[in-house]
């Protein structure tokens, strides 16, 4: 279909009597439509009211209690929008919210005096909800995203002024943990109006179902009245990113954070919804496609997640099978089952199944591991060969002989056929254990590999992006001489405190907080004076990132969301996941039927049908 007849029809409850985005009811009648153009600028979302009910609504645009809603008017009407915003963030369990401290919000822009310190606030953790609150971007009124980098210092905004969906994950869940939780049903409902019918780059059309990396709310001018202007939300889904990369991640992110939503404030409701359900499907079919590849791991472009520029991760990267294994895992929790979704579901848990085996199998590594590769045998044409991949034992590179502890072990960060890429990947290591996609022993072990290695890995700033960095001849080839990239800086060894959170949710399921306890109080040390950094560079994190935006709205949120879960640990249930019986039954057959393993797993009761 093409983009310019895709009309996707938001069923409206009570939308334009307030500008929000309401508990719809499934049944209600569709009012509004939201019209992706086809043309590459004028793609994207607009706010435009096709049709009226009654007197409340006015057709075009944004309808403000009765009144059109433009930008032009919205400031005129900064009062009725700033109430309703406020009425919009107050916490549902009905306390008194923050906000009435707040500033006006202007789509992410700081205070007009440029400060990002809150007058009589001294506390890390209250600068930092202020700062998170300013950095909420707001469309017709409802807030629906945090703003990337809100550094009001920095000469070259590029992209950061946008919503990226990856990096609203820790606002949405510190919004969440605060009980705040409009913003973050706002975000899933408009991001998945944003969800690609027809995604173009030169003029080609790859699958359905993608989501934008990012988006923005734009004011332009009315379609045929240039006095009058809209908001659009423009999404992109990486044909004007840098190296145009594909968002691979945000839609698992979307499916992890739909799951927290339901389990955090019990409201099933919006998962529930036919065009949910049908975003969920989309996002399913295109990761579960068939193509070329022998490997159950997702096949990816390089930079197709957080690291998002070349960095040699392109094939199977860690950190897209520890999402695309959490994204499933969630999505098998929320499909409603109907007629002809069988087949979705079939697949689905064969997925799982191949999938935890392929990783646990062949991207674990420990000292017992690296030896049997020290002494692998090459060139075995056979179906039962132990060095399947055709793994030269020389890749085995210098720096692994005297980093792996004796103790503990990680997933390697990349499995293709004779390449194993044997560098720690943060993001991946973590969510796995989140997402059980790691065993119950390998997520041990992998914490036990964060704590014998905490002076490389955390050093002065909790966490490395990855480990080690690529240096010399080696940069220069696999990066293509990125010169953001360089050793021990940004992707390449750089240390994101971001990643606390992730940090924190994989301890507290393991039962060890002390490990999270430790890295937020040494992040609080520096990071608030440091005003945020989005990452630090050198070996031991000394300096600021060399190009890293200030009052970075992730390093925020993520320091949020470690210091709430901290207080309150049995909320990172809302993100983890177990494995069920029925995986490990399935993984348990698997292993019986490998005739290269024994893992002393019980024998299994029942065979797993899929
Ligand atoms: C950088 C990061 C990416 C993030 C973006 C916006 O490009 O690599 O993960 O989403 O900045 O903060």
């Amino acid at each position: 279909m093409a983009a310019s007849e895709t009309v996707l029809r938001l069923p409206l409850g009570s939308l334009f009597s307030s500008c929000h985005l309401p508990s719809f009811s499934l049944n209600s009648t569709p009012l509004l439509s939201f019209k992706p153009s086809s043309s590459r600028k004028r793609r994207g979302l607009r706010c435009t009211n096709t049709l009226a009910r009654g007197d409340t609504f006015q057709s075009p645009d944004c309808v403000f209690k009765g009144k059109k809603l433009q930008s032009t008017r919205c400031r005129c009407q900064r009062n009725d929008v700033e109430e309703d915003i406020r009425s919009n963030l107050l916490p549902s369990d009905g306390l008194k919210s923050d906000l009435d401290e707040m500033p006006l919000p202007v789509n992410g822009n700081l205070s007009s005096n440029g400060s990002t310190q809150s007058a009589g606030t001294n506390s890390i953790e209250d600068e930092a909800w202020d700062l998170l609150r300013q950095s909420i971007v707001y469309y017709c009124g409802s807030p629906i995203g945090t703003i990337a980098a809100n550094d009001p210092n920095s000469t070259s905004v590029l992209n950061y002024d946008q919503v990226f969906i990856r990096d609203f994950i820790p606002s949405g869940i510190a919004f969440l943990l605060k009980g705040e939780y409009d913003i973050v049903r706002n975000f899933i409902l408009y991001t998945l109006q944003l969800q690609s019918w027809e995604k173009t780059m030169d003029c080609h059309s790859p699958g359905q179902g993608l989501m934008p990396a990012s988006f923005k709310v734009k004011t332009v001018p009315l379609d045929g009245d240039d006095s009058m202007t809209e908001e659009v939300l423009d999404p992109d889904f990486g044909e004007a990113a840098i190296g145009r990369v594909a968002p691979v991640d945000s839609g698992l992110w979307w499916i992890i954070l739909l799951r927290a939503y339901g389990k955090c404030t019990g409201d099933v409701s919006v998962q529930e919804r036919v065009d949910v359900q049908t975003g969920i499907k989309m996002i399913l079919k295109l990761c579960l496609a068939d193509g070329f590849d022998m490997f159950p791991t997702l096949l990816v472009t390089d930079g197709s997640c957080m690291i998002d520029r070349r960095m040699g991760i392109h094939g199977h990267p860690l950190e897209i099978q520890a999402l695309f294994y959490s994204a499933l895992v969630c999505a098998r929790e929320m499909l409603t089952p109907e007629d002809g979704s069988d087949d979705l579901i079939r697949a689905l848990n064969n997925r799982l199944v191949a999938l935890s085996f392929h990783i646990r199998e062949y991207y674990w590594l420990d000292m017992k591991k690296i030896n049997e590769i020290y002494r692998y045998q090459t060139e075995e044409y056979s179906y039962d060969a132990v060095n399947k991949f055709n793994i030269y034992p020389d890749q085995i590179p210098s720096w692994l002989v005297d980093f792996m502890p004796n103790r503990g072990g990680y997933l390697i960060g990349n499995l293709q056929p004779a390449h194993m890429d044997f560098r720690f990947f943060s993001l991946g290591n973590l969510w796995s254990i989140v997402s059980s996609l790691a065993t119950n022993d390998q997520s041990h072990a992998i914490l036990d590999f964060v704590e014998a290695k905490w002076a490389e890995l955390v050093a002065d700033m909790p966490f490395k992006i990855c480990y080690p960095a690529m240096e010399g001849e080696e940069w220069r080839i696999i990066t293509g001489s990125d010169p953001k990239n360089t050793p021990w800086s940004y992707h390449n060894g750089g240390s994101w405190p971001t990643l606390l959170w992730q940090l924190t949710v994989a301890s507290i399921k393991m039962g060890r907080p002390e490990i999270a306890e430790k890295a937020v109080e040494l992040a609080e040390r520096r990071i608030a004076i440091d005003k945020w950094p989005e990452y630090y560079d050198t070996k031991r994190a000394r300096f600021i990132g060399k190009q890293a935006r200030l009052y970075q709205t992730w390093s925020i949120a993520g320091y949020l969301v470690a210091k709430l879960l901290l207080a309150n640990p049995s909320a990172a249930k809302f993100l983890t996941s177990e494995e069920d019986s029925d995986l490990r039954n399935a993984f348990s057959c698997m292993i019986s039927a490998n005739p290269r393993r024994t893992r002393g797993r019980k024998k299994t009761q029942q065979p797993f049908i899929v």
